[in-house]
């Protein structure tokens, strides 16, 4: 087989290679992930009364941020000669998992919530050929399961519980500094497991620490209102939302997102499902940027903060002059359920100008 991988230009690791935990020994495992379009948004921004830019991380291999702590979880996974990867997931990890281990060839394990995983993700698990286990239990419990099974034999856990994942999701931090030429003010963003809101508040660190940036954003992050145990300050023992990819209610990074939180000065909040359905419809209508549910929570989360006075964070207190950048996680092709249920008011119409002119109203 050719070794080409280990010389590829392209992905985070030949990006971001001395922060991150590589060496000439470890064998590169890449998708070209990262370097994901940061999108200033006029509409959304006119709305919310600040300047509002996308970071849309689900332009990535797998359609989702996950593909960053990835490849670096992976790559670092066969440096150790690990046997097999194993990852508890809401559906993007075990996508991510699976078509990393591909790549890799080498086997994927993934043990999933029974019935609360969007359908895309799991026909990405299924393409890539891991091996699925569906769990009588949510997501806590196939962690739980994961970590003990990772335990006892030569498994890679490939969850952000592994350092190497945070690793590589902090350089999404890294590229919007590069981008704007600065951090900015505030950074939004969905909240499941944690680790994410953990990762980019490393790299916002990082980059500050090397003098790359002037300022520190705030992290406001957003969870769903049934799975908001950061918020409430409690495990929520049966998590329940629209956006599956959060629906978690004991976060294995809890610790370190109230560490990003409270250093930041930011906050956390939650929102409920109709506002995050309405935020991914509006999102979709007014910027053209089709997200999964979870990846709408800090999109409503703005609206919240701009419209609301149970806000967690009032839109009054981010100066008018203040940048803000939203993470979107995953691409909303992955979770097309409650869509396609609009789209069973399409009939046919005849073969006819006049038949479609009327059809369509113009
Ligand atoms: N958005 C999406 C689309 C996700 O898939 C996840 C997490 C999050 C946000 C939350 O990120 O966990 O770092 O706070 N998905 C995990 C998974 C749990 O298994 O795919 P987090």
């Amino acid at each position: 087989m050719h070794t080409r991988t280990a010389t590829s230009k392209s992905g985070v690791i030949a990006r971001y290679r001395e922060y991150l935990p590589v060496t000439d020994s470890t064998p590169i495992i890449s998708l070209g992930e990262g370097n994901t379009p940061l999108v200033f948004c006029p509409r959304l921004s006119e709305r919310v009364g600040r300047a509002v830019f996308i970071k849309n991380e689900g332009i990535n291999p797998t359609g989702s941020f996950k593909d960053r702590g990835m490849t670096v979880a992976v790559s670092k996974a066969m440096e150790r000669k690990a046997k097999a990867l194993i990852c508890a997931s809401t559906g993007n990890t075990s996508a991510s998992a699976a078509a990393y281990a591909a790549r890799a060839g080498i086997t994927c394990a993934v043990v999933l919530p029974a019935g609360k995983i969007a359908i895309g993700k799991l026909l990405q698990a299924f393409a890539c050929g891991a091996k699925i286990v569906a769990l009588e239990g949510n997501f806590d419990d196939a962690l739980r399961i994961v970590r003990e099974l990772g335990e006892q034999r030569d498994l890679a856990v490939v969850n952000s519980i592994n350092p190497d994942r945070i690793a590589g999701q902090k350089t999404a931090a890294f590229e919007v500094v590069d981008e704007l030429g600065d951090a900015p003010d505030f950074h939004f963003l969905p909240v499941g497991n944690a680790g994410n809101i953990t990762a980019y508040w490393a790299g916002y660190r990082e980059y500050h620490a090397r003098k790359k940036s002037a300022k520190l954003p705030a992290m406001i992050g957003f969870q769903a209102a049934g799975a908001a145990p950061i918020f409430y300050n409690r495990i929520v023992e049966k998590p329940e939302t629209v956006a599956s990819a959060i629906r978690i209610g004991n976060p294995a990074s809890w610790k370190q997102a109230c560490g990003a939180i409270s250093e930041s000065r930011g906050a956390i909040d939650l929102v409920s499902d109709e506002e995050i359905l309405a935020a991914q419809n509006w999102l979709a209508q007014h910027e053209g940027i089709f997200v999964e549910p979870a990846s709408a929570a800090p999109v409503a989360g703005l609206f919240k903060c701009r419209e609301s006075k149970e806000a967690a964070y009032s839109i009054q207190k981010m100066p008018e002059e203040s940048k803000i950048v939203c993470t979107v996680t995953g691409h909303g092709l992955k979770d097309p359920e409650i869509i396609t249920a609009q789209m069973k008011k399409l009939r046919p119409v005849p073969v006819s100008v006049e038949e479609v002119r009327c059809a369509l109203g113009l």
